[in-house]
């Protein structure tokens, strides 16, 4: 007998009046709720005292012991950390609030006694979206002095962006500043993140275990904020092997040839038998491996031998395999570059380093791999050493371009492979060749990446306005599926540009489909190439500005998905429109955008 289905959570009715309250709450209201209903989960506890753990002021000398944790995430791994540390926190007595950034009640930080912030940096030394209001607070005016607050700051980041670990290095400082005592030294982790995380975290656990021990924990009354989800069978640190199904091009041969000359491709994975669940705009992370050849040009530059056993952290793998699968040779790194400065003994290389090397570094770091180097700067590395130095492997995400509602076991993703050329050799990036050179059948090891900031709206009729260009539609691509599958009554309108109509027009069977069944209202496009000057998404916003402002004024959701620079650009064109169509000073477009973000109404993913 087939097994029947689980019965709805909800009822229908139920689902209704959950959408009216939950449109249009904002960060902070959303995590209220999410901590209420899971402490009437719990059991009664929290029924006549909604989830204080969440929004229960700490009150100076009467509150409880609350060790509170604030994370500032853009693809989770700050999130990540901030979840362990909660976790092994409590176990070690403390009583914890665990929140994200856009949840924290800025008026409570005066009476905070001990913080911990994990917050990544994104951009060009920006904070994630997530904690710019937070952020903002802490740099700004309003400050309040901190006296009686310990504190500790682990900021993650990536030591090629000249910024590295910006945003937890300005909150380290501005916390001092107020007046706050520092635990212990700031963690600034680079992308093998663990190395700096698990010692800071294993200071922060005792600082937390002390905090404990001062004042015992009146555990009935703090509930943690947030239960920590069930851990998905599969996830980043245990991938699952998903059969690629299928994988075709998008855009026709004799397109632009940019220096990277990318072409972009459609990718179809399996996703049977995972347990596997996502919604429109989350993220597929991908573990990739280095290609054969590559591993091959590095021992032939070094003079190694690929097969020789080397004895890491104990691990004990084949040089060849280290290289292959564990390793980044397509990304360089500070710590690498200065190891191997050193080693070549070369001072220009070393240089680059300093302060004033920064654009230089910059420009090798975009155009030199790690073969590169050893091909322009020989020196000398044995195979033990060689591992130790290079960095770690680190996924690289995607965002899911299809809606499980629609596409049941199968994920989508849309991946523009990069390419280039140095010194006359091809050079590629290793996920996005990763992809582009597997076969149907084969299995790739992949995890998905929940974004709780990259929503549709909870009210199905309310409009949405997505600016997508290039890659940047493949979310969009999620939300239109879901969108036409739910019977959302909502306007979908669509922003897509790229280079040129002919070559790069990006699922345009697809779009003309859905604007003939009514699932797309509109699509503007931005073809930047096909006419004398250019023209891109951001200009077409401003073209329709009086329209945009309108939809935006009865509710609509915006979002942008793509380059980091055109996520600037179109920021620059939305404040343009509010201050012209809604007849606002320049500051209070600012403020208008500022409460459509906290509200969730305006989403970027920007990479
Ligand atoms: C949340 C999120 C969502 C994303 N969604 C998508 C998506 O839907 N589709 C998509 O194609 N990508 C997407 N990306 C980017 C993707 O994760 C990879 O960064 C990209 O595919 C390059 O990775 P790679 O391993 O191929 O190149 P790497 O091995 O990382 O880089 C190799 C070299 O190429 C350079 N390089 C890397 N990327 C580019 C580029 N785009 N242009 C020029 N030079 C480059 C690097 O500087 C480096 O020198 C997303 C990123 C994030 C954070
Ligand atoms: C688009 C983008 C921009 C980034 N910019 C910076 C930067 O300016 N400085 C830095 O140190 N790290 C930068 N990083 C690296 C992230 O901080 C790093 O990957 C971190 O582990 C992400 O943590 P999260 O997943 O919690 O956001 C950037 C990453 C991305 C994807």
């Amino acid at each position: 007998m087939p097994a029947s289905p689980a019965p709805a959570p909800l009822t229908d009715q139920q689902a209704g009046l959950l959408n009216q309250l939950t449109d249009g709450l904002d960060g902070s209201g959303l995590w209220w709720l999410s901590g209420y209903a899971a402490g009437l989960a719990r059991g009664q506890a929290l029924v006549t005292r909604p989830a204080p753990a969440i929004a229960a002021p700490v009150t100076g000398a009467t509150a409880s012991p609350t060790l509170t944790i604030v994370y500032g995430s853009q693809t989770g791994n700050a999130k990540r950390l901030a979840e362990k540390l909660a976790a092994q926190s409590e176990a070690a007595g403390a009583s914890v609030r665990l929140l994200r950034a856009d949840a924290y009640p800025t008026r409570e930080l005066k009476d905070e006694r001990q913080l911990y912030i994990v917050i990544s940096t994104q951009g060009e030394g920006d904070p994630p979206d997530d904690a710019i209001g937070l952020v903002d607070f802490i740099r700004g005016r309003r400050a309040p002095k901190l006296p009686e607050l310990k504190f500790a700051v682990l900021g993650l980041g990536d030591s090629s962006y000249p910024q590295f670990c910006e945003i937890g290095r300005v909150l380290d400082a501005r916390l001092a500043e107020l007046g706050a005592s520092r635990l212990f030294e700031r963690g600034d982790a680079d992308l093998d993140i663990d190395s700096v995380a698990t010692p800071w975290m294993a200071r922060a656990v005792e600082a937390a275990k002390a905090l404990a021990k001062a004042s015992p924990a009146r555990s009935a009354t703090v509930t943690p904020l947030r239960p920590l989800p069930a851990a998905p069978a599969f996830d980043r640190d245990r991938p699952f092997d998903a059969e690629l199904l299928a994988g075709h091009a998008l855009s026709a041969p004799g397109g632009l040839r940019t220096p990277r000359g990318r072409d972009v491709r459609h990718f179809e994975l399996s996703l049977e038998d995972s347990g596997l669940h996502y919604e429109p705009g989350d993220a597929l992370g991908i573990w990739p491996r280095n290609p054969p050849a590559l591993v091959q040009g590095v021992l032939d530059a070094l003079g190694l031998d690929g097969d020789q056993a080397v004895d890491l952290a104990d691990e004990t793998r084949p040089l060849r395999e280290w290289l292959g699968d564990k390793r980044e040779l397509t990304r360089l790194s500070r710590p690498f570059l200065a190891a191997h400065a050193e080693r070549a003994g070369d001072a220009a290389l070393g240089a680059l380093l300093e302060p004033d090397g920064r654009d230089a570094l910059a420009r090798l770091f975009d155009e030199q791999q790690v073969i590169d180097l050893l091909q322009r700067h020989p020196a000398q590395w044995d195979a033990a050493s060689l591992v130790a130095a290079l960095r770690p492997m680190t996924p690289r995400l995607y965002s899911i371009a299809s809606s499980q509602k629609h596409a049941g076991d199968e994920i989508h993703l849309t991946v523009a492979h990069v390419e280039y050329a140095v010194d006359g050799q091809s050079r590629w990036g290793c996920a996005s060749n990763f992809l582009a050179r597997a076969t149907e059948g084969d299995r790739l090891p992949v995890y998905v990446e929940a974004n709780e900031r990259f929503r549709l709206p909870a009210d199905p009729t309310r409009d949405i306005i997505m600016v997508g260009p290039g890659t940047g539609v493949a979310p969009f691509r999620a939300f239109v599926q879901e969108r036409a599958i739910t019977g959302a009554s909502g306007r979908n309108w669509l922003f897509f540009g790229n280079p040129h109509f002919r070559t790069d027009f990006l699922y345009q069977l697809e779009w003309q489909r859905a604007l003939r069944d009514g699932h797309l209202d509109r699509i503007d496009l931005a073809f930047s190439r096909d006419q004398a000057h250019k023209v891109y998404v951001q200009h077409k916003l401003r073209d329709q500005g009086r329209e945009v402002y309108a939809r935006l004024e009865e509710g609509a959701h915006f979002y942008v998905c793509g380059a980091i620079g055109m996520g600037k650009d179109v920021h620059a064109a939305l404040l343009d429109v509010i201050v012209e169509h809604g007849a606002r000073s320049a500051e209070d477009a600012e403020d208008y955008l500022a409460r459509l973000q906290q509200q969730g109404r305006y989403a970027r993913d920007v990479y």
